[in-house]
């Protein structure tokens, strides 16, 4: 499915990259492609910084962000080229001319040249902008041409030539969604949403945690999605209390809840995370109702809370006062709410954050805090909602904290929203995946 990135909004994204770079010239690395086992590989995905800038999904690219040279000369593109028998294989290339026709390379070269043309091109750079670490094959080119450039600065005497890393000015860019950006992410959010309701409406007792997870997946497809944008959680029970559950292969028991945290990937890479939990035979036991309703309520207030000026930590701060409290009410903690907070007492029962940013990736990039100071909410951003309550045997209860009762075991409850940061209220992009306590019983 071809994607519909506007070139033209990629070269506003693209100035604003290279305005941002200074005088440093950036070299972002396409994915390669990942050996599942023997030779068989993964289905390609492309890394996002890479995505973001270039809207080019082909593995083993590198694009090159050269500020220092002249007009037509500061996107280059190193592809594979094209090679009709490898293409008989893995599909059609663009090759050189194909990313100067479609994807707005000002210049392009086969990749094999890299090694060979990258030093030219970092002549009269003030330094380079490549992430270490996390690109071994193009690593040790960069490297070289670095080393090198070091060497000569040394013998001519000119400007020190230094290492950065370009994450701080594009994660910082890609932080704030743009329009036509969110209108994918809420396409990825209302095909996860419906995916929820098909699921919730067709889970019984006696079924397989997998059959539901077909399903869930099914509708991705079906709905032009590329897939899950990430291990589909369908945990019956206790399973809920492991929160990366993704072996999605036990019995559906009448009695218990099932979690689902599942959302889809679009062809653009956007992605949905929703999160909803429901009685499996249609009806809350007094246990579970108690704790979904702490639930709610704490997804409700970290919510409000999603605004201008606020911050992650003050949407986790709500949400985490809401659960202690209303685990005090029922019992399950003892003490007081401040105290509780600050000694971390519930982190047996509650033990992750409440959200994370949302985008290219599901974790997506940008700070949380810069230095003392947490990231205010703005406009354009957006994030999850995510509080949650696990009662198990798998987590020692803290001294002083009361045993819990066999009757609250293997409740495990989550509640996930997609948001988008506005200057009024927040917008819910996932607001199609019911989650009153009456619209989750059948
Ligand atoms: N699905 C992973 C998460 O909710 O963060
Ligand atoms: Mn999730
Ligand atoms: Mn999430």
């Amino acid at each position: 499915m071809p994607s519909v990135i506007d070139q033209h909004g990629l070269v506003k994204r693209r100035d604003r990259f290279l305005r941002q770079l200074g005088g440093y010239a950036a070299i972002i690395p396409a994915a390669p492609m990942v050996v599942h086992h023997a030779d068989c590989e993964y289905p390609f995905r492309q890394n996002s910084d890479f995505w973001y800038l270039t809207g080019f999904d082909e593995p083993d690219a590198v694009a090159l962000f050269l500020p220092h040279r002249a007009l037509g000369e500061r996107f280059v593109l190193f592809v594979l080229p094209r090679d009709p028998a490898l293409e008989a294989w893995t599909g059609s290339r663009s090759g050189t001319q194909g990313v100067v026709d479609h994807f707005g390379a000002e210049v392009a070269h086969p990749l094999e040249e890299l090694p060979l043309r990258l030093k030219d091109y970092l002549k009269g750079a003030e330094g380079i902008a490549f992430r270490v670490g996390k690109h071994p094959k193009i690593e040790p080119i960069v490297l070289k041409c670095l080393t090198e450039q070091l060497d000569s600065v040394q013998r001519c005497g000119s400007l020190p030539f230094s290492l950065i890393a370009p994450c701080p000015i594009l994660h910082q860019l890609r932080l704030y969604k743009e329009s036509w950006e969110l209108e994918l992410m809420r396409e990825a959010a209302r095909i996860s949403a419906k995916a929820h309701e098909l699921a919730r409406n067709f889970a019984r007792p006696g079924m397989n945690e997998r059959q539901v997870q077909a399903l869930i997946e099914k509708c991705f497809l079906e709905h032009g999605a590329r897939g899950p944008a990430y291990g589909s959680i369908v945990a019956g029970g206790d399973n809920a209390c492991i929160l990366h559950y993704t072996s999605n292969n036990a019995p559906l028991r009448d009695g218990e809840l099932l979690l689902i945290d599942a959302g889809c990937s679009l062809f653009d890479y956007y992605n949905g995370d929703i999160t909803r939990t429901f009685p499996i035979n249609g009806r809350f036991s007094g246990e579970q109702k108690d704790l979904y309703q702490v639930v709610l309520a704490a997804q409700q207030a970290a919510l409000e809370c999603v605004v201008p000026g606020q911050n992650a930590e003050a949407v986790h701060a709500i949400a985490v006062r809401v659960i202690v409290e209303g685990l005090l009410d029922l019992g399950i903690l003892k003490g007081s709410i401040d105290s509780l907070i600050e000694q971390d007492a519930y982190r047996h029962i509650y033990m992750h954050r409440t959200g994370h940013w949302l985008g290219l990736d599901v974790h997506d990039v940008g700070a949380y805090r810069l230095g003392d100071y947490p990231v205010e909410l703005e406009p354009g951003m957006t994030l999850t909602v995510e509080p949650g309550i696990y009662v198990s045997d798998r987590f020692p209860v803290p001294e002083g904290q009361p045993e819990i009762d066999n009757h609250w075991k293997g409740i495990g409850i989550r509640i996930e929203d997609d948001v988008l940061v506005t200057d009024k209220r927040p917008e819910v992009l996932s607001e199609d995946a019911l989650k009153s306590l009456e619209d989750m019983q059948k």
